[in-house]
């Protein structure tokens, strides 16, 4: 059993062929980086037709490389939210027409499933069996939130950010310090070249729901100690490296980065990581997980990957390898499977839904 799936929620533009929930026969990403790494952040205008011209093509790839037909399929499957409206307009658009055209089924999926499915897709093709209940931390530029999913998926919202995504943060401290869009991979790469211990910074306080997250003092903490020092020739430099380079290497950012930056780089990464396990920690500990899914852009954090698996949470960790944690279709073909079981299907009627939940 073969389902197509597209994904255009933000500024990718991709398609897969996913067999039985399991097996990924092809997984395409456009990504629209180039496009929009000039303006420091996804524009929304662009992304859509950026989609617009990559749509076509992408499927086309997807289901030549999955060597497919369309009468091959069971089911086509689109992202309908959350996400840019204009950006899954074009991914529901061409999945309804597909639908039409063929007479396919069509299945509507909600990005944030997609992301925790990537890791039962990826996990589970691997051998491991899921026990319940598990706990999910999904972690991305759009979302930071924790789920309980108990038997046949189904969730429960233990916690989400009040303010930035924990990848929002990641980008706009890179932003701040001229090391350009998106910041995540740059701070991954540059934290272990500083002392994770030089800069101190709190844990955000939370009143009410103590599992929720909180990324904005801990921002402007960094902007503060920018303000403390004058760092205007340093950013200067690292955004003429990244026009002249488009995307300097790690050797080439090292060069125009004094280690004081660096350090702050290291203790900001390892912030952020404290944030985000020691509140999973605790919703683990709270529910009896037997198991921890992470994923999301930010799961490709190699920091956050050894931080989890040092962290002894007695219980299996389990990310999804790079190409599966940042945006992909063949998540959302995952997801798919299990509303194809269970028969539920979307209509013609179906309509981009930018501010859908999960629970
Ligand atoms: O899942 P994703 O591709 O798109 C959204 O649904 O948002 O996540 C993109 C986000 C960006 O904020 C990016 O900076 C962050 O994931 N990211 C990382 C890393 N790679 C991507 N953050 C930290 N470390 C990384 N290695
Ligand atoms: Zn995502």
């Amino acid at each position: 059993m073969r389902i197509l799936a597209i994904e255009s929620s933000c500024d990718e533009t991709a398609a897969a062929v996913v067999e039985d929930g399991r097996r990924i026969l092809s997984s395409v990403v456009a990504s629209q980086l180039d496009t929009h790494r000039k303006y420091g952040g996804v524009v929304p205008e662009l992304a859509s037709r950026e989609h617009l011209r990559a749509i076509v093509p992408v499927v086309r790839q997807a289901l030549a490389e999955a060597d497919t037909e369309y009468s091959d399929l069971a089911a086509v499957a689109v992202t309908e939210g959350p996400g840019l409206t204009g950006s899954l307009l074009v991914g529901i658009t061409f999945a309804k027409s597909l639908c039409l055209v063929h007479g396919l089924p069509l299945i509507a999926v909600n990005h944030i499933e997609g992301h925790i499915h990537a890791v039962v897709m990826e996990a589970g093709a691997a051998g491991a069996v899921f026990e319940f209940p598990v706990l999910a931390l999904v972690v991305s530029g759009g979302h930071t939130h924790l789920f309980q999913v108990t038997e046949g998926y189904r969730y429960r919202l233990l916690g989400r950010t009040r303010d930035d995504a924990a990848g929002e943060a990641f980008d706009k401290v890179a932003k701040l310090l001229g090391f350009g869009y998106p910041g995540g991979p740059v701070i991954d790469s540059l934290a272990p070249h500083g002392n994770p211990s030089a800069v101190k910074f709190t844990l955000a306080r939370m009143k009410g729901n103590v599992r929720d997250f909180s990324f904005s003092g801990l921002k402007t903490a960094v902007l503060r100690w920018t303000e403390a020092r004058d760092l205007t020739e340093e950013v200067e430099r690292r955004k003429a490296l990244g026009r002249k380079t488009g995307r300097p290497t790690v050797a080439q950012w090292l060069e125009v980065t004094p280690k004081a930056t660096l350090d702050l780089l290291a203790s900001f990464q390892r912030t952020v990581i404290e944030e985000l396990l020691h509140r999973a920690e605790a919703a683990a500990d709270e529910m009896g997980a037997r198991a921890l899914i992470v994923s999301g852009g930010v799961a490709c954090n190699r920091g956050l990957r050894a931080a989890a698996a040092g962290r002894g949470l007695g219980i299996p960790v389990h990310f999804p390898t790079p190409a599966l944690s940042t945006d992909n279709a063949a998540m959302i073909a995952a997801a798919a499977f299990l509303k194809l079981d269970r028969g539920e299907f979307a209509g013609f009627g179906l309509k981009a839904q930018a501010n859908l939940t999960l629970a």
